[in-house]
């Protein structure tokens, strides 16, 4: 595996993105973006978009949800910014710079999170997971859409080779799913709903997870 993501390195990363990620990942990504959130926009009125970048997927929301989007990258949510006020997104009630390892949000205060494209991005996914499934409201839902890298054959070697541009790209080639699964699979209050493979080429998969309520030790013990 190619040198892992610090935040440092992801902050330099999208600042070297922002002029030109919407020329690149605009279209080549869309029907995932749309698929997302056409999901997500079914789980309730109130969503938040982590790691919302440059607002690509912010107009797909209708009038009638309230979006909050939160990205680490300042330059990234710039670009965001200048989309809303252009498109005039009155559905986009807030954009702050916030880690999603450490959302300052409280607890079950969201219908719906979408991560487009993020969880390969941040250096500790699963702690991002949680903090996602945290601000989630019982009967909620967490969506994301995620590069899953193969298992074997030219691509895993080429994601293997790409793996050690990690730090350069501000996200890791490499990323199978079993780092998915051995989370949701541990968290008796997540359910996998949904796991559908995304253009382009079937490199990403849009992924559901809904999330319960919370299973203490307490009623562990009981049942
Ligand atoms: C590949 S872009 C995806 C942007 C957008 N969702 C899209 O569909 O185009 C990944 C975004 O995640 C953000 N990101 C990376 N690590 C993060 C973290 N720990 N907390 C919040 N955002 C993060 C990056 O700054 C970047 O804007």
């Amino acid at each position: 595996m190619g040198a892992d993501l610090d935040h440092k390195a992801v902050e330099r990363a999208y600042a070297r993105w922002a002029p030109v990620y919407d020329i690149v990942f605009n279209r080549i990504m869309d029907t995932g973006r749309r698929a997302a959130v056409a999901a997500a926009a079914k789980a309730g009125r109130r969503i938040l978009d982590v790691g919302v970048g440059t607002g690509l997927e912010l107009p797909y929301f209708g009038p009638n949800h309230e979006i909050v989007g939160v990205d680490l990258s300042e330059p990234m949510l710039r670009k965001a910014q200048e989309r809303v006020a252009s498109k005039q997104l009155k559905q986009v009630t807030g954009l702050c710079v916030m880690d999603a390892q450490r959302l300052a949000v409280a607890d079950a205060s969201f219908d719906a999170v979408i991560a487009p494209y993020v969880i390969t991005t941040v250096p500790d996914p699963m702690g991002a997971l949680d903090e996602l499934a945290r601000v989630v409201k019982p009967g909620g839902e967490i969506v994301l859409l995620n590069h899953i890298s193969a298992d074997s054959g030219p691509r895993a070697s080429f994601e293997r080779w790409l793996g050690r541009q990690t730090q350069h790209l501000g996200w890791r080639p490499e990323f199978p799913w079993e780092r998915i699964s051995s989370w949701y699979e541990n968290r008796p209050h997540i359910t996998l709903v949904e796991r559908r493979t995304m253009p382009p080429l079937g490199l990403f998969a849009l992924i559901r997870f809904s999330v319960g309520p919370k299973v203490t030790d307490a009623f562990k013990t009981a049942i």
